[in-house]
C-alpha cells in the first residue's frame, strides 16, 4: 500500500483547532519536513485553506474538495475523485502522505499501511480529532523521544501487520 498517515496528535488524538494546528514543535516540524520532501502529500481543502492556500515546497501538493478548485498554483492539483485516486495509487511503490486534517486522515485511514504520529503527552482544547484506531493492527516503532517547552512527545512509526 501507497498511503502514509502523518500527523501530530494530543493524549485524546486532538488534532486542530478553528482550523488552525494545536501544536508546534520544532523538531516535529522538521521530522514532517523531511519525511515528506520530495514526495506527494494530499490534504483536505480545510488544511488547505490552514495553509494561506500556498503550496508546501518541494513537493507536489494534491487538495480533495467536492468543489472545483480554479487558479491553483504551481506543484497543486486536486483530486478528481477520491475513489479513483486510491484505486489508482493505494498499489504504488511510491509512498503518498496523507497530511490532514481530520475528514482526510479518516478517509485514508483503512488504506494506509504506515502512519507517522507524534504522540504529544498533553491534552488541549480542540475542535477536531484524529479518528479512533487499533493499535493492536499495527507494530509500534519509536523513532524519537523529544522534549520542548516541558513538554515530552515520541514521534512514532505504525506499521499495518499483515493480515
Ligand atoms: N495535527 C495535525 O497533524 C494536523 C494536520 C493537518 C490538519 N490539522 C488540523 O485539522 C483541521 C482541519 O481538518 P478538517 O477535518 O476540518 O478538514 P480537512 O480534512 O482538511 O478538509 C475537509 C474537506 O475536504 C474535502 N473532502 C473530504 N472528503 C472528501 C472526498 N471524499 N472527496 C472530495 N473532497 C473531500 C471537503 O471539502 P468540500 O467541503 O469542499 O467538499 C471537506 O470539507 C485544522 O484544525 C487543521 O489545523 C492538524
Amino acid at each position: 500500500m501507497a498511503f502514509s498517515i502523518i500527523a501530530c496528535v494530543g493524549k485524546n488524538l486532538e488534532l486542530g483547532k478553528n482550523n488552525d494546528l494545536i501544536f508546534h514543535f520544532k523538531d516535529d516540524m522538521k521530522f514532517f519536513r523531511e519525511t515528506t520532501r520530495g514526495h506527494t502529500i494530499v490534504m483536505g481543502l480545510n488544511t488547505w485553506k490552514s495553509l494561506g492556500e500556498k503550496p508546501l515546497p518541494n513537493r507536489q501538493n494534491l487538495i480533495l474538495s467536492h468543489a472545483p478548485l480554479t487558479e491553483l498554483p504551481e506543484n497543486t492539483a486536486q483530486i478528481p475523485d477520491f475513489d479513483t485516486f486510491v484505486k489508482e495509487n493505494k498499489d504504488t511503490d511510491e509512498e503518498i502522505f496523507i497530511i490532514g486534517g481530520a475528514t482526510i486522515y479518516k478517509i485514508f485511514l483503512p488504506y494506509a499501511r504506515t502512519l507517522y504520529l507524534t504522540e504529544v503527552d498533553a491534552e488541549k482544547e480542540a475542535d477536531v480529532f484524529f479518528p479512533e484506531f487499533n493499535k493492536e493492527d499495527y507494530d509500534l516503532t519509536t523513532l524519537q523521544s523529544l522534549t520542548e517547552n516541558q513538554t515530552n512527545f515520541n514521534i512514532n512509526k505504525y506499521t499495518r501487520k499483515e493480515k
